[in-house]
């Protein structure tokens, strides 16, 4: 049995909003409460608030399924049929909305915009996915991670693909967690370069712990897990089919796991395009936890409300 924490951030924009310390307890409890021994944890009265500016299936189903099991509810404040949509100033907004919500999750473009939510808003504001990061799919990375090689010690971490919000959040959540990460993008797709500095103060500037690199094949090379995403994000599609010709090369496919160690596997945050960033054959493969890392969204979003909202 865990003893329930509050976070020391009242947000969780990024994954640097939590301390080393923090993300493990996240991960134990989140493993804890989907084995069902937290069932006396309740958020029974409490309203999370989902402000999606973007499509989502996993985030935001995970989401409230998470608040209904804490015995909580939410209200889906879609855009289009809110003021949101109109333009009413985020400070307006996040100032009526946390007089009703005991949190707010959104999911936006800029992650300026989440942060002004945060500025104005009295109650916690997690980031459910914005240009810069997705924090919240960290969490569920490396607990699938963790239930797969039961430490993070001596696990190999290779993204391929677009060094985008995804990518920057697998870095600093990694950095917190003292995993050996390799990026592997095409040139001119690596990850935010504010995001490379922070996690190398992080790493103590050990370029053991973090390469970002061009060539995927040296990047599967030894690898405990292979991931990757979709190349062109959400918003991004009026430039995709240029963009993805610049992923020549990047499809994880059975060549590329070829490369990795015996016992690797394969994650995907979803959705996929098969035939693009992977292969058929691997997306369907043994090696695959992309649908318990899909399921872990659910765990670890329960456990981040349950030392949010307390
Ligand atoms: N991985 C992820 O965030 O999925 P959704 O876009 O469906 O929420």
């Amino acid at each position: 049995m865990l003893n329930l924490i509050k976070l020391a951030n009242n947000n969780f924009l990024s994954s640097l909003d939590t301390s080393r310390e923090e993300v493990i307890y996240l991960l134990e409890l989140a493993k804890k409460m989907k084995d069902g021994e937290m069932q006396h944890i309740e958020l029974k009265n409490k309203v999370l608030g989902l402000i999606f500016d973007k499509s989502s299936t996993r985030t935001r189903v995970s989401f409230q399924v998470a608040m209904s099991r804490l015995g909580g509810t939410t209200i889906d404040l879609n855009p289009t049929t809110s003021q949101i949509g109109r333009g009413e100033p985020i400070k307006d907004t996040a100032r009526v909305l946390s007089r009703y919500c005991d949190a707010l999750a959104i999911r936006t473009f800029n992650h300026s915009d989440l942060e002004e939510y945060a500025k104005w808003s009295t109650k916690p504001v997690i980031n459910a996915l914005t240009d810069l990061e997705h924090p919240c799919q960290a969490l569920a990375d490396f607990l699938t991670i963790h239930e797969e090689f039961s430490s993070f010690k001596n696990v190999v971490l290779t993204f391929i693909g677009d060094g985008n919000n995804v990518a920057n959040s697998l870095i600093l959540c990694g950095s917190l967690l003292g995993v050996e990460l390799r990026i592997a993008c095409p040139k001119g797709y690596e990850p935010s370069p504010l995001v490379i500095e922070k996690a190398m103060e992080l790493n103590n500037n050990s370029h053991n712990l973090l390469k970002i690199m061009n060539d995927p094949q040296e990047a599967a090379s030894g690898a405990s897990v292979i991931y990757t995403d979709v190349w062109s994000s959400m918003g991004e599609e009026h430039n995709k089919e240029s963009k993805d010709k610049s992923f020549d090369g990047f499809t994880v496919d059975e060549n590329l796991l070829s490369k990795t160690n015996k016992g690797s596997i394969v994650l995907h945050c979803l959705p996929a395009y098969r035939g693009q960033e992977i292969t058929d054959e691997i997306f369907e493969s043994e090696k695959n936890r992309i649908f318990e890392q899909a399921e872990n969204r659910l765990h670890v979003q329960q456990a981040l409300l349950a030392c949010l909202i307390n």
